[in-house]
């Protein structure tokens, strides 16, 4: 029987989950933007905010949907996953409570404190401002200023690295946050590990690592994610086997203690001289960490959602075990003051062999235009990151003016640095 799928979200995550399953089921699609090439792999496409959980929730049963995905974390926080369980469509993606370990930093820690979850650094939760900015004047040692809510990955600053004490005070007081989360600052070098969870199974995906600063050489400000790149194996060249697998008891470990959890349970490690700690969990795919996982997925991702939708064991997981380089090209001045609105072209015949993903670009009558958030991305695959790079590269002549890439993801040079910090924090 085909299924009928609906996918919620229309950024380049979205796109790869479209990819994943447009062959294997018939594909609906709702989005704030018109992504092109979601819009081309689905049989419908409406525009629909993807926080409106009620209209969501009735597009769905206008197609007869059998199950539906949701892609960002703006969703579940609007409770679409609730919504569309009470519609009778499965949503594979968590309600608004469990979803709360990404929307609510400090229930995460709370939650990772009481469930005993291995990896939690220490950390103290304000609700008043100037109590918060004490704690860092007392501060024994460098802290992360988290805001407790969603801010796109945009909102957490860390002391010593990004900003000074007294930068971080004024950041605080400035921006008027209810609640803040104040952490131990971890060093080390990060990586993610997306799982499929339903019915009380977790199956792991590659390790991915991506590069959140704007600019080339890790500086800048804090972006929802330059690029990103996954290696031939489960783990990182500067992780070691047992890093991955500490990663994979953290998971499990917050399955256990939330059987209800279903969807992708992501999480954002540190790898440290003490061994992997968390830096945060997501209640979905990470973007642009979708597009190294679901391209180099053997095993259909329709199985998956069926198996989780009929309360049966979800299948093991199958890879290409091909690398993946991900590389976005964002509108000229994000994140700080994108410029949205511009008219961009995209020459999909120069992409070549490389994968391209749309994102958070909208398709009008006259052509595609920006929006204040990524535009596309390109992936490479190959039998090493490097082959991987150099195909992402290669495809990346497909993007006009206006745009703006960080070359240096995936490349030889950078992935070298990441191993050698790990070794001297291990000396
Ligand atoms: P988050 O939104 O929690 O993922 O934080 C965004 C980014 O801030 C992370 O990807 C890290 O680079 C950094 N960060 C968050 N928490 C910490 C921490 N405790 N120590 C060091 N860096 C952190
Ligand atoms: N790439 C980080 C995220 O999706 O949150």
């Amino acid at each position: 029987m085909t299924e009928t799928v609906l996918l919620v979200g229309g950024g380049g995550r979205e796109h790869a989950i479209a990819r994943a399953v447009a062959d294997d089921c018939a594909l609906y699609a709702c989005a704030s933007n018109r992504n092109p090439g979601i819009r081309r792999l689905a049989e419908g496409f409406e525009s629909i905010d993807e926080t409106d959980a009620e209209a969501v929730a009735d597009y769905a049963t206008d197609v007869g949907a059998d199950l539906a995905v949701i892609g960002p974390e703006s969703a579940l926080a609007a409770g679409v996953a609730d919504a569309l369980d009470d519609a009778g469509v499965y949503a594979f993606g968590p309600r608004a409570a469990e979803a709360r370990l990404e929307t609510d930093k400090a229930y995460q820690r709370e939650f990772m404190e009481e469930a005993s979850i291995p990896g939690c650094p220490d950390y103290a939760v304000f609700d008043d401002t100037e109590a918060a900015c004490d704690y860092i004047d007392a501060a024994d040692g460098d802290l992360a200023v988290k805001p407790a809510g969603l801010t796109g990955g945009k909102g957490v600053k860390v002391i010593g690295d990004q900003v000074t004490a007294e930068e971080a005070k004024a950041y605080l007081r400035d921006s008027g946050y209810d609640r803040v989360v104040l952490e131990e600052r971890l060093v080390g070098e990060e990586f993610t590990v997306q799982a499929f969870v339903a019915n009380g199974d977790v199956r792991t995906t590659p390790a991915v690592q991506d590069h959140k600063r704007a600019y080339e050489g890790d500086e800048g400000p804090n972006t929802g994610g330059m690029g990103s790149y996954s290696d031939t194996g489960r783990s990182l060249p500067f992780m070691d086997d047992g890093d991955y697998e500490a990663a994979v008891d953290v998971l499990e470990a917050v399955v256990d203690a939330l059987p209800d959890y279903k969807g992708v349970l992501y999480g954002q490690f540190m790898l440290t001289d003490a061994g992997p700690k968390v830096v945060e969990f997501n209640a979905r795919f990470g973007d642009p960490e979708a597009m190294n996982a679901l391209p180099v997925l053997d095993t259909p991702f329709v199985d998956v959602l069926t198996a989780a939708r009929d309360g049966s064991a979800l299948p093991e997981l199958a890879f290409s075990g091909e690398a993946t380089v991900c590389k976005y090209a964002v509108p000229d001045g994000y994140p700080v003051d994108p410029d949205a609105g511009a008219r961009i072209a995209v020459d999909e015949e120069s992409v070549g062999d490389a994968l391209l993903y749309y994102a958070s670009v909208d398709e009008r009558d006259d052509g595609l235009y920006t929006t204040t958030s990524r535009s596309f991305a390109v992936v490479g695959r190959g039998d090493s990151i490097a082959a991987a790079e150099r195909q992402a590269e290669d495809g990346l002549s497909a993007a006009g003016d206006g745009l703006r890439i960080r070359h240096d993801v995936g490349t030889a040079d950078l992935v070298e640095r990441r191993i050698e910090h790990i070794d001297e924090l291990r000396e």
